[in-house]
């Protein structure tokens, strides 16, 4: 079954590129430290966007051969860039479609997934085309985000507004940003075994200032990044869109505090 390619809703700026790239080098210690592959192993990295994650996962795993593949062609040709820049040797990039994919069933040992799925409105059929390609026993890693885990300290109402503007706008482009509490069902009802979840928390206060930055260029910036389609679309008016992401960066200010989860899945094909 062929799908016609779905809307991002972040959008493929130059701004949203950086974000990309500042996310994952600023939480590559929490998401990939667990994450190496074997010398030869054949690893799909499935919608690798600029790169953000390829340079991390490839520098990691140097013997592992890496096809990276996306959708976007724009996206792909940043991913070369960066990974050229790097100089590092051991990935290979491939236009496609994660639901026309251009390679034989069990060609590869491992399939990795990031900030994939909650953009897609099958994320099972998505799930189900990378199993096929994967081999007996082999396994898939799978990490994405959940936007209702922000616990916001002080609290706000317009604060959460905003977000939800974001959730609703993701659901309107099919995807849902709610699915990181969801990812062991999907593993499992797209017939992975052996599925494990483990949350992975972000939390600041002004006694990490690291994490503090983290919050405004990845958390704060992912939100009002769709402030003009959500005023636009009529969810949110612009005093409120502000109100609310004003009341966001209160969190990130003394006396304040962020605590956000990704979920990583890892499951095995059966054989
Ligand atoms: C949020 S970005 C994540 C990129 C990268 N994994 C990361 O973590 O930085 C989502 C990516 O999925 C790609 N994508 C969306 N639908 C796709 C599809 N059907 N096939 C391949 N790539 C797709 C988009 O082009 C985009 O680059």
């Amino acid at each position: 079954m062929k799908h016609t390619p779905h809307q991002y809703v972040h959008g493929h700026s130059d701004r949203e590129s950086d974000r990309l790239r500042y996310q994952a080098s600023k939480l590559a210690e929490l998401l990939h430290h667990d994450t190496r592959y074997p010398p030869k192993s054949r690893v799909l990295e499935a919608a690798c966007g600029v790169g953000a994650q390829t340079v991390i996962l490839a520098r990691n795993s140097p013997g592992a051969e890496f096809v990276s593949v996306d959708i976007s062609a724009e996206s792909l040709a940043a991913a070369r860039d960066r990974v050229s820049h790097e100089g590092i040797l051991n990935v290979t990039f491939r236009r496609a479609d994660l639901y026309d994919l251009p390679f034989g069933p069990e060609t590869f040992d491992h399939v990795f997934v990031c900030f994939l799925l909650e953009h897609l409105p099958d994320p099972i059929l998505a799930l189900n085309n990378l199993k096929r390609i994967l081999r007996p026993k082999g396994i898939i890693t799978v990490i994405e985000g959940d936007h209702g885990s922000a616990l916001l300290y002080p609290d706000s109402p317009h604060a959460h507004r905003v977000i939800d503007c974001l959730v609703e706008l993701q659901r309107q482009t099919g995807g849902n940003a709610l699915i990181g509490r969801e990812l062991w069902h999907l593993m499992m009802d797209a017939g992975f075994r052996n599925v494990t979840v483990s949350p992975r928390l972000v939390y600041s206060d002004e006694s990490r200032p690291e994490n503090v930055e983290g919050v405004k260029n990845i958390f704060i910036a992912m939100v009002d990044g769709v402030r003009e389609t959500a005023i636009r679309q009529g969810l949110i008016d612009p005093g409120s869109w502000d109100e609310g992401i004003r009341d966001l960066h209160r969190t990130t200010e003394q006396g304040g505090t962020f605590c956000y989860t990704f979920f990583k899945a890892v499951g095995r094909k059966e054989g």
